[in-house]
């Protein structure tokens, strides 16, 4: 059977091909979807795409697929919360339905954007192939102008087999939902529109600077007019072979956890307008500290999934804001929203009700670090994540990965990622969590030299039971940057009791709490800490009795119960506010 893969691979959309897209007028194609198994992607092999139900002779031809009679499902969803018979189906679906489209403006173009897709999609419009993304986090568009007629039929194949050359690799502590599960829409815009439309307070200029960046869809030249009405600020912008950039003067009231305020800010090119709700702050490095709108910070944080009981990774605003809400009331001003990009409703929400966010790509464990094409996938989804995320005030760190073992390849492939994120965001902080070096017992891990924070994971108390050798590798350390403890926690099974040496009861997860903020709390060089994490969540690799299949460390159980490390860590962050 001829493989479709090199035939697929003609067309992929990478992060050059999205939009800014954020207000703009959307026509949904969420809702009810014909969708069928295909673990042999026979739809892909044998082209059912294409519907060829007659032989060039006119005879009917025996078919395998019935799209329209298909059962359905409610889009965007992961399929393994959507029925327990595809809880762990991993593989591919084909999905497809019909839709009506009518021309507006001669000149338009139109795109379908796809939120996401975990973790391969190819897409199909009226029979012909559009193109493919991989990564299972981050947003994608096509052009499908020429493919339109008035009565279509899309059909999208998402393929969720984990791979070791994909990003991330195919072993990871957390699981694998399958489906189109972030929203379906269509974008139309003029031929000339707005690519990209980059607004931020210019750090290092007293917070008196805004600094726009514009690209237009063609190398044309231009003027672009920038409005912020609130600020009285009406500023022209030059665009030359369709880019423009400037920076400004201005005294916008600073966006902070405490105060999050947001100005709506509107930017019209041709006949393109679009619109944004910015928040102006700055986050920089000085020496040991972490400077917030200028001021030293400790991030009081806590690390959070993707990750619902009812939901999967496709969690409802309502959800996201539930999360955001009990992290405040935790005493929090940072969420480590890990291992991969959330929902772009994530860092919007955490806008509007102030706080601050660490976003990572799944660069996890052992990721092919010899490999180009896997660093090609990673260093696409990380420009995709601050193309789609730049202008969000909440973001203050891009994480170019997770707990990978320091060799040269691993420090080769993510500072190259490190250095791809500085130059693309002037703005914001790398960092990456690593290891401390657990046979010298010191934090000295070589990626340190392209990050502006060190994040460090350890389980003291936990997988290593010893608490002298944290103090221990604490003391050693004399790390030149800020560090923040990017993990620390334990299991622990919601209404299970006992004594503090009891593995999995509560008591025991708040000791641990108890000793590890004890130890933490001593180090100046540590800036703030991330324990692991809200909520406990759905994963294959913890089958013991009271794990169940979930990994059980959050602080809140997957049905909501809150456990006594929640007030231990509730308290501590209260009495340092
Ligand atoms: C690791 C890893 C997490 C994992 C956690 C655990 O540090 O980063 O993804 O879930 O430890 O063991 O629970």
């Amino acid at each position: 059977m001829e493989s479709y893969v090199s035939e697929t691979e003609q067309r992929v959309a990478f992060a050059d091909t999205m939009i800014y897209d954020r207000f703009r007028k959307k026509e949904s194609l969420n809702g009810i979807w014909h969708y069928a198994v295909d673990q042999y992607d026979t739809c892909m092999i044998h082209k059912w795409y294409e519907e060829k139900y007659y032989d060039d002779k006119g005879n009917l031809l025996p078919v395998d697929y019935s799209f329209d009679e298909w059962d359905t499902m409610n889009l965007p969803c992961c399929w393994n919360t959507f029925d327990k018979m595809y809880l762990l189906y991993e593989g591919s679906m084909i999905f497809t339905r019909k839709f009506f489209f009518e021309r507006q403006r001669e000149d338009e173009r139109v795109l379908l954007k796809i939120g996401a897709v975990n973790y391969l999609c190819r897409v199909f419009l009226n029979k012909k192939y559009v193109g493919m993304h991989r990564g299972g986090s981050t947003p994608f568009y096509f052009d499908i102008t020429d493919f339109l007629e008035h009565s279509n039929r899309i059909l999208i194949q998402a393929d969720s087999t984990r791979r070791d050359e994909q990003v991330p690799p195919a072993i990871t502590d957390w699981f694998n939902y399958g489906g189109i599960y972030r929203d379906i829409e269509i974008i139309r815009v003029p031929k000339i529109h707005i690519k990209k439309f980059q607004i931020s307070l210019e750090p290092g200029s007293d917070f008196k600077k805004i600094r726009t960046d514009i690209m237009l869809s063609e190398t044309v030249n231009s003027t672009a007019v920038l409005t912020i009405d609130e600020l009285g600020i009406k500023q022209e912008i030059m665009i030359n072979n369709g880019k423009g950039e400037i920076i400004f003067e201005a005294f916008p009231k600073l966006w902070s956890p405490e105060n999050p305020k947001l100005y709506q800010v509107t930017l019209s090119c041709e006949n393109d307008v679009v619109s944004d709700r910015v928040g102006f702050r700055e986050i920089q490095v000085k020496g040991m500290d972490i400077l917030f709108n200028g001021k030293p910070i400790f991030l009081r944080g806590i690390s959070c999934h993707e990750d619902s009981a009812a939901n999967g990774k496709a969690l409802t605003d309502e959800e996201r804001r539930e999360n955001i809400c009990i992290a405040k009331e935790l005493g929090c001003n940072f969420m480590r929203v890990a291992h991969y990009p959330h929902s772009e409703r994530m860092a919007q929400l955490a806008d509007e009700l102030g706080i601050l966010l660490w976003e990572e790509i799944p660069v996890y464990w052992n990721v092919h670090f010899k490999s180009e094409d896997t660093y090609q996938d990673a260093e696409n989804q990380l420009c995709e994540l601050i193309t789609r995320d730049f202008n969000r005030a909440s973001v203050i760190i891009w994480s170019v990965g997770n707990e990978n073992n320091d060799t040269d390849d691993r420090l080769k492939f993510m500072g190259k990622l490190a250095e791809f994120s500085h130059k693309i965001d002037h703005t914001r902080l790398v960092s990456a969590a690593c290891f401390a070096n657990f046979v010298k017992n010191v934090i000295d891990d070589r990626l340190e030299k392209y990050l502006d924070i060190i994040g460090i994971n350890e389980y003291y108390g936990w997988y290593s039971p010893d608490f002298k050798i944290l103090s221990e590798i604490l003391d050693n350390s004399n790390p030149q940057k800020p560090v923040i403890i990017t993990e620390f926690g334990a299991d622990a099974y919601a209404g299970n009791r006992g004594t503090i040496t009891d593995k999995g009861t509560e008591d025991c997860q708040a000791f641990i709490y108890e000793k590890q903020i004890e130890n933490i709390q001593k180090i100046s060089y540590i800036k703030g800490m991330t324990p692991w994490i809200l909520r406990d969540f759905r994963c294959p690799r913890r089958t013991n009795i009271t794990q169940k299949y979930y990994n059980t460390k959050g602080l809140i159980s997957a049905n909501g119960t809150r456990k006594m490390a929640f007030y231990i860590l509730r308290d501590f962050y209260n009495s340092i506010k």
